[in-house]
This record gives structure tokens, C-alpha cells and sequence, in this order.
């Protein structure tokens, strides 16, 4: 299975940045296949510029939320549909930042899915356990409960990656053990593949502090096929050498 190394901007790179940041990997993308599929995802308002930037070559484009219904009265939102008619291809969904700014459960995150798939997008759902949860031996619970409930009915291989982030381990330079991560991966992976018939071949990333430090050791892991990187996609060396580390 290719590796999927997907770039979670969050709120962060103005224009000019951002047309930097994609002009080094597009650069670097021209000269070597890594060995992974890369995909950005940038802020909303970002996606046309970046879009246009990388629209012939191999760099995915994705948003990093959307909402689960088509159009309508709900200002501030951005719809699935909208975010395939601006050219993405990816969506992430369930990220913990959304889930505890902006009060996501699994029943919402699953019908953004939902809408995402609908819409030809390849949802990215992400789920993880807080510290308080790793220190009560609570991760694999929380983990399936999230994968259950979050995880659409038509959910597939080619349309669904899901994303193991622990929130502890997000932007705070904390990693879990190889182990921890390799148990979880596992853990997921058997939830999916008992529910549905290719759930053996999605893919699952692994977030939360990535760097070119720790890339390769991480993605050597079994059932580990990629990562979602938040601080270390913004530098193009750093995301490159994560690209290269697979
Ligand atoms: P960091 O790589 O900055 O820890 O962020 C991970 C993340 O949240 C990606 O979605």
C-alpha cells in the first residue's frame, strides 16, 4: 500500500507563504517520487491559491473541515460540495482541535463524512485519546468507540483514511513508544477489518508531533501507512524529508 504524508496547515501561512512552502515541495516533487502520496491541506481561503499552484503536479489538495450538508443558512461553514468544486480531493474530519473548539462529537463528524464521500472526497477521520484517557488505560476504548461512531456505513479503502492523533501528542513534541503506537494501529485496523470487507486495506496515519527525527522509525510500524503532520509540514525541508522517510 502507498504511504499517504498528508500536511495539516491548521490556521497558518498567509499567501506569499504558502505559494513558498508548495513552489519547494513542488521543486523537490520534480526531481524524486518520495514513495508516498502527498497531500496539503490549507485553510480555506488558501485552497484556490494553492490549488492553482499545484494543479499538474502529483501534490493532493485537501480541506481541513467541512460541513455535512450540501448548501444552506450556515454562515462561517464550508460544504463538502464546495470543497470538491474548489478541487480538493481530501477532507479531514474529527480533528481534535475541532472536536474540543468547536464541540464535534462522533454522530457529526460521521455525517460530515458522510457528505464528504458523497461528494467523491477521501475522508480523513481522525481520532485519538487525551492524556487523561492514556493514564486511566483508557485509549483502546476511546479509540474504538471514535472509530465506530465516527467511521461512515460507506466507508471504503479508496474513500476513508482514518488518522490515529493523540491528543497529548499533538504540538507538543511528546510521541507515544513504538509500541503504544503499533498496539492502537492494530487495534484500528481489526475494528475496521471486522466491519467492513476491505477494511484491511485502508489506510491509517499516524499525527501528533511527526518530524524527520521521528518519521521513519514511525512509519516502519505496521499498520502504519502515512502521516498527518501538523508543525513540521509548515517548513519544506521538514515535510520533504518526512516524504522521503517512508
Ligand atoms: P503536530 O504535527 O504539530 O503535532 O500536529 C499534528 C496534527 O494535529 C495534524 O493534524
Amino acid at each position: 500500500m502507498r504511504p499517504l504524508i498528508a500536511g495539516n496547515w491548521k490556521m497558518n501561512n498567509l499567501r506569499s507563504e504558502a505559494a513558498t512552502l508548495v513552489a519547494g515541495l513542488m521543486e523537490q516533487r520534480a526531481e524524486q517520487d518520495p514513495g508516498c502520496d502527498m497531500l496539503v491541506c490549507p485553510p480555506f481561503v488558501s485552497i484556490r491559491p494553492v490549488g492553482d499552484l499545484i494543479e499538474n503536479s502529483p501534490i493532493a489538495l485537501g480541506g481541513q473541515d467541512c460541513h455535512s450538508e450540501t448548501a444552506g443558512a450556515h454562515t462561517g461553514d464550508v460544504s463538502a460540495t464546495m470543497l470538491a468544486d474548489a478541487g480538493c480531493e481530501f477532507v479531514i474530519v474529527g480533528h481534535s482541535e475541532r472536536r474540543a473548539n468547536h464541540h464535534e462529537n462522533d454522530e457529526l463528524i460521521a455525517s460530515k463524512a458522510k457528505a464528504a464521500i458523497s461528494n467523491g472526497l477521501t475522508v480523513v477521520v481522525c481520532v485519538g485519546e487525551t492524556l487523561e484517557q492514556r493514564n486511566a488505560e483508557k485509549t483502546l476504548s476511546i479509540v474504538e468507540n471514535q472509530v465506530t461512531n465516527a467511521v461512515p456505513d460507506n466507508a471504503t479503502a479508496k474513500n476513508t483514511v482514518v488518522a490515529y492523533e493523540p491528543v497529548w501528542a499533538i504540538g507538543t513534541g511528546l510521541t507515544p513508544t513504538i509500541e503504544q503506537i503499533a498496539e492502537v494501529h492494530d487495534h484500528i485496523c481489526g475494528l475496521l477489518t471486522a466491519s467492513f470487507t476491505d477494511g484491511e486495506e485502508f489506510r491509517l496515519l499516524y499525527g501528533g508531533s511527526m518530524n524527520p527525527g521521528n518519521a521513519r522509525e514511525i512509519l516502519a510500524v505496521e499498520n502504519v501507512n502515512g502521516g498527518l503532520v501538523g508543525g513540521a509540514s509548515l517548513k519544506v525541508e521538514d515535510f520533504w524529508a518526512i516524504c522521503t522517510s517512508v
